[in-house]
């Protein structure tokens, strides 16, 4: 059985950014490699090719376009977070909304790539959706949650419950996370319970002042 992948996301957050990206990189290389438990570490593009040159931990980055490398500005390619060593990104993320067509087209790219593709979706509807375009990983997130320290997997274990299974009903191959207000191993656990492949999280890694013990916390019921 693979192991639940929990995926931290840095945001632009002043506490993730720089040496903090650095330090919490190395609290997830730690406990990844103590517990076995796979640790990926979505920063911002200033910090990814850093975190990739230093960790072996799984590097994502937080939005890609669909776009060719060429005469496109402010744009961020598939084949630049490549070269720059990334895993895989999230698409759609809530605070980074996209058409329908621009998701397709990321990832379309990252495949192309054979990079890892997170799509995220806000309920059961979207995650069906999201499906329909065979990521490696749709991520479920009530947006009312996101960075509101209620964790989704206690104030609404049915959105996970009817998410997986909306998503295995259009595609069984393609993964499942959760995430919002996700903070503790009882909240991971609950999740993969449920059918997830793991959490999407952010603010309980991020702006805690011990990001390891954090971690450790996460993985502990794993
Ligand atoms: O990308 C993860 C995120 O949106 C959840 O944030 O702070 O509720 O863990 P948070």
């Amino acid at each position: 059985m693979t192991s639940p992948l929990i995926l931290v996301n840095l945001k632009t957050y002043r506490e993730g950014t720089g040496n903090r990206a650095h330090m919490i990189a190395q609290a997830a290389q730690l406990v990844a490699q103590d517990s076995g438990v796979t640790i990926g570490i979505a920063p911002g593009y200033i910090d990814l090719h850093p975190l990739c040159h230093h960790f072996s931990i799984p590097v994502y980055a937080q939005h890609v376009d669909g776009c060719e490398p060429g005469a496109n500005t402010g744009h961020i390619t598939v084949d630049a977070i490549k070269t720059a060593g990334a895993a895989g990104s999230l698409i759609n993320h809530s605070e980074r909304r996209l058409t329908l067509a621009e998701i397709e087209a990321s990832v379309r790219g990252l495949q192309a790539h054979k990079l890892i593709s997170v799509i995220c979706s806000n309920n059961e509807t979207t995650s069906a959706g999201a499906a329909a375009l065979v990521p490696d990983y749709v991520a479920i997130e009530p947006p009312e949650l996101i960075g509101s320290g209620v964790s989704v997997s206690k104030a609404n274990p049915e959105i996970i419950r009817k998410s997986v299974a909306a998503v295995h009903a259009v595609s069984p191959k393609v993964k499942v996370l959760t995430g919002a207000g996700i903070q503790t191993g009882e909240c991971v656990k609950i999740a993969v319970d449920l059918g997830t492949d793991g959490v999407l999280l952010a603010s309980s890694v991020v702006k805690s002042k011990e990001p390891a013990a954090v971690l450790r916390d996460l993985v502990s019921k794993l």
